[in-house]
């Protein structure tokens, strides 16, 4: 059970006639209700693994699964949130979190909404438009959103990126409560290490195509992002990822 990517190979391009992997034999386990993020260098494939969990891409070899279910399409079941909200802009907040619920004739779609909005702190918020939001409020709406459509997974291509540097410390405390609260299986890409080592349950780098560290963050939370562990997490991640760099990759079979 949980999401499993096993054997996943994608390509993009052929390359002297081969195609050149930018996955290549990827295998990943993540368990229901567990923070993984994903780390890695510019472009070394970390969009590609999220959109083919959401089911955007197909891989060329290989399978992914939730809860045993072959990943074909896109699907409520995988909530996804990016970079820039995509909220609907002639909706209030309220209107685009009922968006999801509403479109499958639920019958408590006001309930839904009341959590959800609850959830995010935006009560005084729910009839305002997404251009009266700050950057970060915009963002929770989002994540509200994908959460009413009661996903198996959230998938998170570094939802915080656009935000400063206020904004995104208040939001990463501010998401690992609504982890908490929604006890979602969470896939979330980031730049940043210290992002990850805060949020995560597990940390993954991928690198040259594939796996190349998977380690559980063994820190309570919250977590102090001074404290030497937390260092040691941080120095960690960053050697592993700098050790190859990802721009001199080219993959072939
Ligand atoms: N649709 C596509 N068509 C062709 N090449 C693609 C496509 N999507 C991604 N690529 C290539 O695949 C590689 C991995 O891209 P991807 O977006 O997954 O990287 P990333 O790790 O998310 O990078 P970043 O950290 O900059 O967001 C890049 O070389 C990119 O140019
Ligand atoms: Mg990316």
């Amino acid at each position: 059970m949980g999401v499993e990517f096993q054997y996943v190979h994608k390509a993009f391009d052929i390359v002297n006639g081969k195609p050149k992997y930018i996955l290549k034999d990827v295998n990943l386990k993540i368990e229901t209700g567990e923070f993984i993020c994903v780390l890695g260098k510019s472009g070394c494939g970390k969009s590609t693994l999220l959109n083919l969990l959401a089911g955007y891409l197909k891989p060329d070899k290989g399978r992914i699964s939730v809860d045993d279910t072959d990943v074909d399409g896109p699907s409520e079941e995988r909530g996804v949130v990016f970079q820039q909200h995509a909220l609907f802009p002639w909706y209030t907040v309220r209107q685009n979190i009922e968006f999801g619920p509403r479109l499958k004739k639920k019958e408590n779609v006001k309930e839904i909404a009341d959590k959800y909005i609850q959830m995010i702190g935006l009560e005084e918020y729910e009839n305002a438009y997404p251009s009266e939001l700050s950057g970060g409020m915009a963002q929770r709406v989002g994540i509200a959103r994908a959460l009413a459509n009661d996903p198996k997974v959230l998938l998170m291509d570094e939802p915080l990126g656009a935000l400063d540097a206020l904004t995104r410390d208040t939001m990463r405390k501010e998401l690992i409560r609504i982890w908490q609260l929604s006890k979602k299986t969470v896939f979330f890409i980031t730049h940043s290490v210290p992002e990850a080592v805060y949020l995560a349950d597990r940390v993954v780098i991928l690198k040259d195509g594939q796996v190349t560290l998977d380690e559980r963050i063994e820190l309570p939370r919250p977590r102090n992002i001074r404290s030497p562990k937390f260092e040691e997490y941080v120095d960690l991640f960053s050697h592993s990822i700098a050790d190859a760099p990802a721009d001199e990759m080219v993959i072939a079979e």
